[in-house]
């Protein structure tokens, strides 16, 4: 019961021919529609191994109900491995397709043939595999799971993983001929295939959807690199396998093939450059036409004194050549920069090498002794070559994945933010691109523009821009009814921090009470799933207090040192910033894990983003100086020193949720002690720290701002959370002239702690507002 799989071209390539027993692939079995899984088999020569193949096939994948699994094989043999396909497909339950291509199509070799049975397979996933058994058909079942439930794009089983470098089935000459290949791939090939252990495996699993066929140019057998390399942002996870023996016959590898893999590795890395190079050299040629035929016009015709006429001609020359450069050479490459800077860039690097050329010459004629006219094409040849570098990998340097789709952060599934620009400060909440539109966007470019364009339906716009324009401090930020825009000055892309601190985060802050949460100033460690907040007027000492209680209490943890979310019911959620330091904090803490260099540079971090600092950008700022920008340029040059909490306290782990169970204030004035707070102090306490903690320009001025969303003051909303997530907690302020509350701390949770078991065993809080969803997955990016 044999059926022609007749050709649809696209499906099976003319003058092959494919058979499938599978009755119409909906009725097999008696089931329904699509396989779950295509297995490709290429083969050449494998008639005494398709047997014990399809007997392993037959038990290795698992009998699910609704799942069917198709198996394909390519053939390109000239034995009986084909009769031998279509007298096993009689024994198996899987449908089996056979694709036998004639001599003539069978130049491209293996990987030809496995992308042949991409185009025929029809399941969701395709998995790729040696036909002589040294791929075990038992693992199968794994890598599908991996796939299907990891969500990434193909699953790799590597020869290498887990110090299993033993490779049972290859000699040991071919071994190491092998590891050799991998390391040359390596070494030459972008990170796509440099991260994957194996990349030269021929067992793998793939999403048929995720692959470009089109762009593959398959050459023999590394079938998989061609995959790695031509499908950039391809997601790839790894499962280690012992590489087997082969059952029967040999294996087909040998000079031809190592020939084949040294070309693929040499296209894949230069194939496009030296076309590139080629289209440069040709645009190169006629420019140097366009040139003398100017140089002939403005002189001859034009009457102009030679020399000028030469200058005047390579302006033009060079403008014939930016043209073609742009639309020619490097067509279609998203570049970094933008086009005006590309042309001044051009301009500049030509007129550089026309005025080295003669230099050279000299150098080369009178210098060395070579024939002038040699040495003229050795000059041009160098030239262009130069030319070309300077090109292709700076002035139409490529944008990064960053530059093209921004930095995303995703702050616990509450708001998202996307920024041209990456903000340290929300590093560990730092996602691969969302599929759904950001909260907050973050645009780095003219201001002066965006003011022209009309703001989106029902959004209300502020804007600040200091003296100086478009070099300065400027920002525009419409607030629309459920995202924010925001456009930041070209300066801020060079000063991230403060593009965070003075213009994001106060987004951030209403954005968040908005929804129902508040950010509060205060930093918060975690005891158990208990967590204290801990607040001061800026200052004080906040961060040294919780890295040295951290220090001294290795089983307490870490939620936020600066800022930390809360909701209405008292669930506390971290926001793990890095924590700007001082050296008086480096001094106070055990085991920071710092390197001499960042240290050094400490000293002088130090002093400039100190509270005198700080007091004096102040200061400027009242009396009407370009403040904001005066910071950015400050930041820019010397950027605070930032560092991850774990840096700077050995082990400590990160607390993502918690529930709130009491609040300390600190404070240096007045005699030692400890004073219990009312709810309302404690309150009044943390919104007055909350404000201090935007003192730099533009807050104030945009503020009200702010604070409004749709006709509402999120203010009012912002101040019945933090109520009511403080609602029935143990509050104190701690004075301590010589700042050593980092001891007081743990009597107060212990009092807190113990307070609340003698009050009710299961913790119930009166809350005065209605529950706020928390995330069960407060997914955070470890270091
Ligand atoms: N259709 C087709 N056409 N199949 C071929 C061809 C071809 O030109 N050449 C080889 N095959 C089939 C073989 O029949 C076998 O099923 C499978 O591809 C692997 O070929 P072998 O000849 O057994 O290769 P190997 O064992 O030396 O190489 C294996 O390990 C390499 C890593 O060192 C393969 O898995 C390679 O893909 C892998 O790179
Ligand atoms: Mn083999």
């Amino acid at each position: 019961m044999l059926r022609e799989l007749n050709g649809d071209p696209e499906e099976v390539n003319a003058g092959s021919w494919a058979t499938s027993a599978a009755a119409p692939a909906h009725a097999l079995n008696g089931t329904r529609g699509r396989p779950a899984l295509s297995i490709v088999l290429p083969t050449k020569d494998e008639a005494e191994n398709v047997e014990a193949l399809v007997a392993r096939l037959e038990t290795a994948l698992p009998d699910i109900p609704g799942r069917r699994y198709q198996v394909i094989f390519v053939d390109d043999s000239d034995d009986d491995t084909p009769k031998v396909v279509e007298a096993a497909r009689e024994r198996s339950r899987h449908e089996i397709v056979l694709i036998h291509r004639p001599r003539e199509r069978r130049g491209d070799g293996l990987g030809g043939a496995v992308v042949e049975g991409f185009r025929a397979a029809t399941a969701p996933w395709v998995c790729v595999m040696d036909a002589d058994l040294q791929h075990p058909p038992e693992l199968i079942p794994t890598l599908l799971r991996e796939g299907e439930q990891s969500g990434v794009d193909m699953v790799v089983a590597s020869r290498y993983n887990e110090g299993r470098s033993e490779t049972e089935g290859l000699s040991a000459i071919r071994s190491l001929v092998s590891k050799g290949l991998t390391a040359a791939a390596k070494l030459v090939m972008p990170a796509g295939v440099r991260n994957v252990a194996d990349p030269l495996s021929g067992f793998f699993m793939v999403r048929r959807d995720a692959l470009k066929l089109d762009t593959l140019r398959p050459k023999g057998f590394k079938i998989l690199l061609e995959i790695l390399a031509r499908t950039p942002g391809l997601k790839v996870r790894e499962v280690p396998f012992e590489f087997g023996r082969r059952h029967a016959g040999q294996s087909k590898a040998g000079a031809k093939e190592a020939m084949r893999y040294l070309s693929q590795l040499w296209q894949l890395r230069f194939g496009d450059t030296s076309r590139r190079f080629g289209k440069f050299g040709l645009v190169g040629a006629l420019g140097f036409l366009v040139n003398m035929g100017l140089l002939a016009l403005l002189t001859d015709v034009g009457g102009i004194y030679y020399l000028l006429s030469a200058i005047i001609a390579t302006q033009g020359s060079t403008l014939f050549n930016l043209v073609l450069t742009e639309a020619w050479v490097f067509r279609g490459r998203e570049g970094k920069r933008r086009p005006s800077v590309r042309a001044v860039l051009f301009f500049g690097m030509n007129n550089l090498a026309l005025a080295l050329r003669a230099p050279m010459l000299f150098a080369l004629t009178t210098g060395i002794g070579i024939n002038y006219l040699v040495s003229n094409f050795i000059a041009l040849a160098s030239l262009t070559i130069l030319r070309f570098g300077v090109a292709d990998g700076w002035i139409w340097a490529e944008a990064g994945d960053e530059e093209k789709k921004g930095c995303w952060y995703d702050v616990h599934g509450i708001v998202s933010v996307q920024s041209d620009v990456r903000l340290p400060e929300l590093e560990r909440f730092r996602v691969d691109p969302l599929e759904t539109a950001p909260t907050v966007r973050v645009h780095v470019g003219s201001v002066a523009a965006a003011e022209r364009t009309a703001p989106a339906p029902g959004a209300t716009r502020a804007r600040y821009v200091e003296k100086l324009g478009r070099f300065g401090f400027g920002t525009q930020i419409d607030i629309g009814p459920d995202s924010i825009e925001v456009v930041a000055s070209r300066l801020l892309r060079h000063s991230p921090h403060v593009l965070y601190t003075n213009i994001v985060e106060p987004i951030l802050r209403w954005t968040f009470a908005d929804k129902g949460y508040a950010l509060v100033h205060a930093a918060c460690v975690a005891v158990g799933e208990d967590s204290f907040l801990v607040t001061a007027r800026t200052d004080t000492g906040k961060t040294t207090t919780i890295l040295k209680t951290l220090d001294s209490q290795p089983t307490w943890s870490f939620v936020s040192d600066d800022l930390t979310l809360l909701t209405p019911d008292g669930r506390v959620l971290t926001y793990p910033k890095p924590l700007t330091i001082s050296r008086h904090t480096l001094h106070a803490v055990k085991r920071p894990n710092l390197t001499w260099k960042e240290r050094f540079c400490l000293v002088f971090q130090s002093r400039l983003h100190s509270k005198g600092g700080r007091e004096f950008g102040l200061m400027l700022a009242q009396k009407g100086f370009p403040a904001a920008t005066m910071n950015s340029i400050v930041q820019l040059l010397v950027p605070p020193p930032k560092y991850h909490v774990e840096r700077l306290v050995t082990g400590v782990s990160v607390q993502p949720t918690s529930r709130l169970a009491g609040m300390m204030v600190i404070q240096r004035e007045g005699t030692a002690g400890q004073v219990v707070l009312e709810p309302k102090e404690a309150l009044e306490i943390i919104l007055e720290n909350c404000d201090d903690a935007y003192g730099f320009p533009p807050y104030h001025r945009i503020e009200t701002f702010l604070q409004t969303r749709r006709g509402e003051n999120v203010a009012g909303k912002e101040r019945a959370i933090i109520a009511s997530a403080l609602a029935d907690l143990p509050a104190w302020l701690l004075k301590s002239p010589t700042r050593d509350w980092f001891k007081r701390l743990p009597d107060a949770v212990e009092t807190a702690l113990s307070r609340r078991v003698a009050a009710s065993a299961p913790h119930v809080r009166r809350s005065t507002m209605p529950a706020t969803p928390v995330p069960v997955n407060a997914t955070l990016r470890p270091e």
